[in-house]
């Protein structure tokens, strides 16, 4: 696996529209999913459409130290499994970069072996909580060494004898939550998660797919749902088609919307509902966007998304709605910036959690770039006039892929250039990126 790359300026000039036809690059959650369930099934799957950011590359170089074959031959990865619990021992600490997906899912996996096994990440993932899932999987029977504050690098005291539990969520995680229903896979019985909101149900869906019992049910007398797997299913080998990713095809969905006289089709978005917030809110500010084609590809929603340009108009964003378009605030901050009035986000406390802080990380961008804006504990407030923003600012991304992507965008669409300071987090997510949005009409350099 390569290092991360060296910090690397990136500039966006401002361009009259974005036009063309482009396909999104693979769902990074499903991506995530695909990779662990293969290795925890017998036989081999077979993945199509598997995003090979660097994210996914931590994942699959995982399961590979837990004694799965992956391979990939022009563009097929195919996973041979070692089943539910027959994992064997990393030889090695597991570094998993800037991935907080694989860090929190792996723990699930990793809790539920008896051997003990390490985990580490880049400075991002270091500084991100993983309390949250300790806290579920001690009561499951594991141990942890952690530092301060619950953070990496993690020492994991797994166990085949796994508890199962019943786990309300403290947190709207779906990170959290496929932690506990991975784990939950080799534990006697079943175990339960209780979400008063609804997260991203990729794992669910997935599980299914593979064969294992999840029942989901109301919360009797209260608000959302119980999630439950039937511990030891055998997992059999499936193949799976993933879905383009719709936080990533967010980045050109948002600059077209912004631009009059744009004219884009981004072909095979996952449209889960559970992941679709940010189009709905999109459509609520008055965006041109069409779902054409939908149909289904590996058990997910998925549609081509067809976008004119428009002028926006601001609007409240409910806090809960977070959950269903968590990644996308920094996308819509910049849509928020370009709208006529003011848009109001609410709920936005899971924000500091990200990459990086980023309520703070958007905050500051948006300053960097003449944006009128106010930013509290867990909310960010817009003002726009209808107009390009002034832009002409240099931004700051944290080790941040999406404040990245997110702040080129706000060059795209401002009336002077935009700068990050560091691009290279974007292979986390999207390689390929600046190619794919010049291809579209955009015109992102490397600075100096
Ligand atoms: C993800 C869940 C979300 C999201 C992340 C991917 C997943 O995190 O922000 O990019 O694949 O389950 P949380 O569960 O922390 O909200």
């Amino acid at each position: 696996m390569a290092a991360s790359a060296a910090p690397s300026r990136l500039i966006a000039h401002p361009v009259r529209r974005l036009s063309g036809r482009v396909r999104a690059p693979g769902d990074k959650s499903v991506s995530h999913r695909a990779l662990m369930l293969g290795a925890m099934a017998l036989g081999e799957t077979t993945i199509t459409g598997l995003l090979t950011g660097e994210d996914v590359l931590r994942t699959a170089a995982a399961v590979r130290a837990l004694g799965a074959q992956v391979v990939e031959q022009d563009d097929v990865w195919r996973v041979r499994g070692f089943g539910v619990g027959g994992g064997q021992e990393p030889a090695d600490m597991l570094d998993l970069g800037n991935s907080g997906t694989s860090a929190r899912l792996l723990a699930g996996i990793l809790a539920s072996h008896r051997f003990t096994s390490f985990m580490t990440g880049d400075g991002s993932l270091r500084r991100r909580p993983m309390q949250r899932v300790m806290e579920p999987l001690r009561r499951m029977g594991a141990r942890f060494e952690a530092r301060e504050g619950g953070r990496m690098p993690l020492a994991i005291v797994g166990t085949d004898e796994m508890v199962p539990i019943d786990y309300m969520l403290p947190v709207a995680s779906a990170q959290v939550k496929s932690c506990i229903l991975l784990a939950g896979l080799n534990a006697a019985g079943e175990t339960t998660v209780i979400e008063p909101e609804a997260t991203r149900d990729h794992t669910e869906r997935m599980l299914r797919h593979f064969g294992a019992e999840v029942r989901v049910a109301p919360v009797e007398g209260g608000r959302g749902k119980r999630i439950t797997v039937v511990g030891w299913p055998e997992l059999k080998a499936r193949d799976i088609a993933v879905p383009g990713d719709p936080s990533s095809a967010a980045f050109a969905v948002v600059a077209a919307c912004v631009k009059p006289g744009s004219d884009l089709l981004v072909e095979n978005v996952g449209v889960n509902p559970l992941r679709a917030g940010l189009y709905m809110t999109l459509k609520e500010m008055g965006a041109d966007i069409t779902f054409e084609n939908e149909r289904e590809v590996g058990g997910e929603p998925v549609a081509d998304l067809h976008v004119r340009g428009a002028v926006l108009k601001g609007v409240d964003v409910p806090p809960d709605r977070a959950p269903t378009m968590i990644d996308e605030y920094p996308i819509l901050a910049v849509a928020a910036a370009c709208a006529e009035g003011t848009t109001r986000m609410l709920g936005l406390a899971e924000l500091r959690t990200k990459e990086s802080d980023r309520l703070s990380s958007v905050a500051a961008g948006l300053a960097a770039n003449g944006v009128r804006h106010e930013m509290g504990a867990d909310f960010l407030i817009v003002d726009g006039d209808g107009r390009a923003p002034s832009g002409g600012g240099l931004v700051k991304t944290h080790l941040d892929h999406r404040i990245a992507m997110s702040f080129l965008m706000l060059g795209v669409v401002s009336r002077e250039p935009v700068a990050v300071d560091d691009g290279s987090p974007i292979d986390t997510s999207f390689p390929g990126f600046a190619a794919l949005m010049n291809g579209l009409g955009a015109r992102i350099e490397s600075g100096s």
